[in-house]
């Protein structure tokens, strides 16, 4: 399946609303893959699993029972874990944290390439993560790497969650940002780096229309 587009980039720079769009727009399929680590992540916590122990952690990533449904006509994607709807319990600090410190050990990381591989089917795929396009998707022929600074991502993280009706400190979010961006940049295994093919756009002074543009730009591009 050669329509494949990565969106790869740190926390918080709108790689989802990105993917979200394009997906649409295309007609495509969408993997949110950080919704994979995060689901992993709760499924850690629940079953008491010691994360210093990575066969079991591996052993554990390689079975678990995690199923998606996308709402027909809508780019809205419900995750389950052993069919109980978890998709509201992913996205707190707390498991992005939990899913960065496993997504440093290798064999959870092989564990779950699969899985992600999975969701390469016809039309095509949009995939936003941190190895899209140097790992999982390492053929594929639209690779987008977005980048914007600590402050404008803390921000928009903020911004998010206050329409959730969830409060939040800009320091503390700052930091958050900050903590997860090094774990995820200076890993050993499929550290968050652009492609050497990817097309690199800085979103901190653009606004999403202006991305959504560009990436368009560099499917029709690539494509003709
Ligand atoms: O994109 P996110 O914030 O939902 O991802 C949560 C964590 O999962 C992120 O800090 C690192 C890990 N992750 C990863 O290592 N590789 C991916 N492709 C996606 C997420």
């Amino acid at each position: 399946m050669n329509n494949i587009l990565t969106i790869d980039g740190p926390s918080g720079v709108g790689k989802g609303t990105v993917a979200r769009l394009m997906a649409q727009k295309l007609g495509w399929n969408l993997l949110d893959s950080g919704a994979i680590y995060r689901a992993f992540a709760l499924v850690v916590f629940d079953s008491g699993v010691d994360i210093a122990d990575e066969a079991a952690l591996a052993e554990v990533a390689s079975k678990f029972d995690l199923s998606f449904k996308t709402e027909a006509g809508s780019e809205l994607v419900s995750v389950f874990l052993a069919g109980k709807e978890v998709s509201k319990n992913l996205r707190t600090e707390k498991v992005g944290e939990m899913a960065s410190k496993i997504a440093t050990i290798g064999s959870v990381r092989s564990a779950l390439l699969k899985r992600q591989r999975g969701f390469a089917q016809v039309p095509g795929l949009v995939a936003d993560g941190r190895d899209m396009g140097t790992v999982v998707f390492d053929k594929a022929p639209f690779k987008v790497f977005l980048t914007a600074s600590a402050d404008e991502r803390a921000k928009r993280r903020l911004k998010q969650l206050q329409a959730q009706g969830t409060a939040g400190i800009i320091s503390q979010i700052l930091e958050d940002v900050q903590r997860r961006d090094e774990r995820d940049r200076f890993r050993k295994n499929s550290p968050l780096i652009p492609a050497e093919d990817a097309l690199t756009i800085d979103t901190t002074d653009i606004s999403i229309d202006e991305v959504i543009e560009k990436v368009s730009e560099l499917v029709t591009k690539t494509k003709a």
